[in-house]
């Protein structure tokens, strides 16, 4: 249940008598690593108090739509953008009815209409109910609109009867609910991608680096491996945690990062560059301390281009599918379809760096996607540069949390690599 390990989960409780096993649920989510906020319908509130649920999630439980303090704090709408993914534990025949119809009468399923996440639902009811032919339609409809089931399963229940209804236990549903966030859509593929700033010496105690913190490209590993691909990092200095199921070589200078690159290339089907390389190193690394030159106010540092790790890749026999990141504070479409094709990369995201709420050291980002099918094909008939550029602009992902970012972009790149195939 690797994959839970810091997913925001949405968890609406419906009113069945099966909600007494919903704490244990929220136990094991967070257990595994997730944070969890809990929804509650009118109907599960007679069932469990909110206050259990807010003892066992650690946060505030969310009962009512028009609930002045939420809406002050955060309004349905954010948290429906919150959520990675949302349960439904227990669902009712009542609720299966309403989510089929669309309702959006009470915060459960206002949520359920706000969000694109994806929709885990684990019903629980009478059997002769979960039989019922209206109830198999609302079922089938919402399979049909993408909601994965998890049970009922069969047994004894509470109502003493025996059948397919009761509500499947708490870790299978857990398990279901990481079972989420494990695409499959990069197995049997090998991602190597760099990630994190380089640092350039200039003498056994001071260095040339950059402000990149390595968040992107290790978010992108770790939804990498979440969808099956076999992932080697190549990360320069940085302060985070290496991900699940992830090899990390750590390097310091662009030139360690091109050697480890280079060693781990034959193997990898998928390059990502999304490390902040250091354009330029000083011409050579000083042996011992440079002294201030007694008298001199100023200083000048010779510099000598690095090796664009990128490029080469993309340069190289049996390239694997190339991916680079263009971080620009202007023209920001313009300058990564440029970029891209300068490269010969099949794919590039751009972020506008002028931005502080994105990108550098920031937990969000908002990117825009180009595709080099899409350059080539509109450069047959366009002679403006710029309207080619904008015309490569295939997809924009709106300012999310990078974890989520890393998921669509990973989704998005397996897409492509696929059609390219
Ligand atoms: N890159 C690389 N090796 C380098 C430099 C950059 O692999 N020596 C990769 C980065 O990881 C990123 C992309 O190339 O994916 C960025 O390209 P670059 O031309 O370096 O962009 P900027 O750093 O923004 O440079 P410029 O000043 O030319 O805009």
């Amino acid at each position: 249940m690797q994959s839970l390990q810091n997913k925001r989960l949405l968890l609406g409780i419906t009113g069945g008598i099966a909600a007494y096993k919903s704490p244990d649920l929220v136990r094991r989510l967070r257990d595994a690593g997730a944070d969890v906020k809990v929804v509650m319908t009118r109907g599960a509130c007679e069932f469990i108090t909110p206050l259990t649920l807010q003892a066992v999630s650690g946060n505030r439980v969310h009962a009512d739509l028009l609930d002045a303090d939420a809406e002050a704090a955060m309004g349905h709408i954010e948290l429906a953008r919150w959520a990675d993914a949302i349960l439904v534990a227990p669902a009712t025949s009542d609720a299966l009815a309403r989510f089929a119809i669309g309702r959006a009468d009470d915060l459960l399923t206002t949520l359920l209409r706000a969000s694109d996440a994806p929709v885990l639902v684990a019903p629980a009811m009478n059997q002769a109910m979960w039989r019922d032919v209206a109830t198999q339609e609302n079922y089938q409809t919402l399979q049909q609109r993408g909601y994965q089931f998890i049970g009922p399963a069969e047994g004894a229940q509470a109502c003493g009867d025996t059948g397919a209804g009761r509500m499947s236990e708490p870790l299978e549903i857990a398990q279901r609910a990481a079972d989420l966030f494990e695409s499959g859509l990069l197995a049997g593929q090998h991602l190597l991608i760099t990630a994190g700033p380089t640092r350039e010496a200039l003498d056994p105690v001071r260095y040339l680096s950059n402000f990149s913190t390595g968040k992107m490209g290790f978010a992108l590993a770790q939804a990498a491996a979440e969808a099956g691909a076999k992932v080697t990092l190549i990360a320069g200095p940085v302060a985070l945690d290496t991900p699940p199921h992830v090899e990390c070589i750590d390097i310091v200078s662009a030139r360690d990062m091109l050697e480890a690159v280079q060693k781990h290339l034959p193997q990898s089907s998928l390059f990502i560059a999304s490390a902040a390389v250091a354009d330029f190193r000083p011409i050579s690394a000083q042996d011992s301390k440079i002294k201030k030159a007694v008298g001199e106010d100023r200083m000048t540092l010779e510099m000598v281009k690095n090796p664009d790790i990128l490029a080469c890749v993309a340069a190289s026999e049996n390239a694997p599918f190339t991916v680079g990141f263009a971080a620009e504070t202007n023209d920001v479409i313009k300058h990564a379809g440029e970029k891209m094709q300068r490269k010969g990369i099949n794919m590039i995201i751009a972020n506008d760096v002028s931005r502080d709420d994105i990108g550098f050291g920031a937990d969000a980002n908002e990117v825009a996607v180009l595709f080099n099918q899409a350059l080539a094909k509109s450069a047959v008939n366009s002679a403006d540069e710029n309207a080619l550029a904008q015309s490569a602009a295939q997809t924009i992902i709106e300012k999310c949390d990078k974890q989520q970012l890393a998921r669509r972009l990973i989704a998005l790149i397996a897409n492509n690599m696929a059609e390219s195939s």
